[in-house]
């Protein structure tokens, strides 16, 4: 798709190319390949739905016999901040005792889904829990969160594109924009 689009006349800006995005991704990859190199049982788990490029892109860089997971949760309503109340809508299909679980997230808000997740995860007796996610935004942290692998940080405003949306929308944008505030206002 090109950045003349439909779907781009609603961004103020382009705040991520796809090529910054793959670049990061291919790196990322390379850098869980040697962190989990020697892990026994490794499963990513993906995020529904926001998550669902990343993950699928970044699993294809990581080169090691993973399996992954898909997991639902529900945290915000339509608009563009989370409520705070965190519901699992789809839980894991497997059992991830003694595994080494890595949560795949499109981005790090309030970082309270994460927080709530990883809680919840780490009660099922894994060997070890991390968090990688495609962006953060840390100054709209409102709780403590440790985020082992990050792609970008970036400033504090609504972004749309590759896995993430307005209102189920925008998901489908190869590239990552600054949503015009005319939309959500
Ligand atoms: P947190 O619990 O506040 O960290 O919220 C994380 C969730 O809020 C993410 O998984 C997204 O679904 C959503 N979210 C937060 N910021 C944005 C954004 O800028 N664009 C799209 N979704 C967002
Ligand atoms: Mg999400």
């Amino acid at each position: 798709m090109d950045t003349n689009s439909n779907l781009y006349q609603d961004l103020t800006r382009v705040l991520v190319t796809r090529e910054e995005i793959a670049k990061a991704v291919k790196k990322l990859g390379e850098q869980i390949t040697r962190d989990y190199a020697d892990c026994k049982d490794v499963v990513l788990v993906c995020i529904l739905k926001g998550a669902c490029l990343f993950f699928t892109d970044l699993m294809r860089e990581i080169d090691l016999p993973i399996s992954i997971e898909f997991m639902s949760v529900s945290s915000s309503g339509s608009g563009t901040s989370s409520t705070g109340v965190v519901r699992i809508v789809k839980d894991l299909d497997r059992n991830i005792e003694k595994k080494d679980v890595l949560i795949v997230e499109d981005i790090v808000d309030s970082g309270r889904t994460l927080s709530y997740l990883v809680s919840v995860l780490k009660q099922r007796h894994p060997n070890s829990v991390r968090i990688a996610t495609l962006l953060d935004k840390p100054a709209r942290r409102v709780v403590d969160l440790d985020v082992d692998y990050s792609c970008f940080d970036i400033p504090d405003a609504f972004v749309v594109g590759y896995g993430l949306d307005y209102d189920e929308k925008y998901r489908n944008l190869p590239d990552i924009g600054i949503l015009c505030p005319r939309i959500y206002e």
